[in-house]
């Protein structure tokens, strides 16, 4: 019996939500799209939502609203998800990376600063793996130099920093909804502003550049086709209705962890961080310093190789090849990224883990570091 990474939690309410619309005229553009938007944007707080494809075309979209072109530069993290940073080179600008807190795993607020040139036309912090801490310092710098802030919010969907919720603080903020999100639409993502303008633009642009009220035919600028269907959309409803009750099964999966991990000095183990409010993505643990990169590969293979799926989230982001070449990065530019992603293990974590589940991950890992 394989322990799988990630699971979406399907109940039947999504399967009758999802076949309701198929028995319907309406698969695309109907009443499932703008419910979706009304009820996402009301659980985040923000007065706009426009629902896409993918996070990684919200982030585009983002991009393309904001008028980011080629020249311009974004800064954001190295250690994320690639669509972090190929978004920003989709628009042709420059993802500027700054090194990460060692603690948080985020963008190091204290390092962003000095990276600001005239090219800069926004901050991109992302809440690595449901982490908030750390965003309001980011904002401040972005206010302080007026630079606007996209927050990518992919994984952190019900986290909050000081009871603000996450997807508030950027003037766009883009979620995403793959499987292995805390909510998942099969693909999807959400795009958030409190701007008109910016909403109506990207309506546009997920629509063919179609202009408002103008006809289906009527193409006003360059779009794109990355609209989000209302089967998708009908599957998200159901699983936002369920936030609370996801989370809550993720935390308890979360300290299952923390309890069985706790006399592991050999790790370190992810803890909630004050003043935040976290809605688990995954569950990663690092290896101390003492191991190297080769040890923890080792480690993923043989645990894999015991049926317990696991993950190296994430490969540093300036390191990947066609990014080093492009902007002439390389190994230990970012070292704190560098060696997080060297040393990290993503275990088992989705709502349905049972709690024996965990404990065999976690002996296994225990027996391997030992080893
Ligand atoms: C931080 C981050 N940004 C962007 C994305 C892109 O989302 P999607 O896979 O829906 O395109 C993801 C998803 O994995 C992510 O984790």
């Amino acid at each position: 019996m394989c322990i799988h990474l990630s699971r979406p939690d399907i109940t039947e309410r999504e399967i009758e939500a999802v076949c309701a619309v198929l028995r319907s005229p309406n698969l695309s553009l109907g009443p499932k799209l703008a419910e979706f938007e009304q009820a996402f944007a009301g659980y985040i707080g923000m007065k706009r939502a426009v629902a896409v494809n993918s996070g990684t075309s919200g982030l585009f979209l983002c991009m393309l609203a904001m008028g980011i072109t080629p020249g311009d530069e974004v800064i954001t993290t190295p250690f994320t998800f690639a669509a972090s940073a190929t978004s920003i080179m989709m628009a042709g600008a420059k993802p500027v990376f700054v090194d990460i807190d060692p603690v948080s795993l985020n963008i190091d607020p204290a390092k962003i600063e000095a990276c600001i040139t005239e090219k800069t036309k926004a901050i991109l912090p992302v809440e690595v793996f449901g982490n908030p801490a750390g965003l309001d310092s980011v904002c401040e710098i972005a206010r302080k130099h007026n630079l606007p802030v996209i927050e990518d919010s992919c994984e952190a969907l019900g986290s909050a920093l000081k009871g603000k919720k996450v997807g508030t603080f950027g003037t766009m903020s883009v979620f995403g909804f793959y499987p292995n999100k805390q909510i998942t639409t099969g693909e999807g993502g959400m795009i958030l502003t409190n701007d008109d303008d910016l909403t109506e633009m990207c309506i546009s642009l997920r629509n063919q550049g179609r202009g408002k009220d103008a006809g289906w035919l009527a193409h006003e600028r360059l779009g794109y086709n990355y609209r989000l269907s209302d089967i998708n959309c009908a599957l998200g409803i159901v699983q936002l209705s369920r936030i609370d009750e996801i989370k809550a099964k993720r935390r308890q999966v979360a300290e299952w962890y923390r309890q069985m991990l706790a006399d592991e000095d050999r790790l370190i183990v992810p803890s909630e961080p004050a003043d935040c409010d976290m809605s688990w993505f995954v569950f990663v643990v690092r290896l101390v310093e003492e191991f190297t990169m080769e040890h923890r590969d080792r480690i993923l293979q043989q645990m894999r190789s015991q049926n317990i799926q696991v993950s190296n989230y994430f490969p540093p982001v300036h390191l990947m090849r066609f990014i080093a070449g492009k902007f002439g990065h390389k190994p230990g530019d970012f070292p704190i990224a560098e060696s997080t992603g060297a040393r990290a293990i993503a275990l088992p974590f989705h709502n349905r883990l049972t709690k024996g589940q965990v404990a065999i991950v976690c002996t296994a890992l225990k027996q391997l570091l030992a080893g």
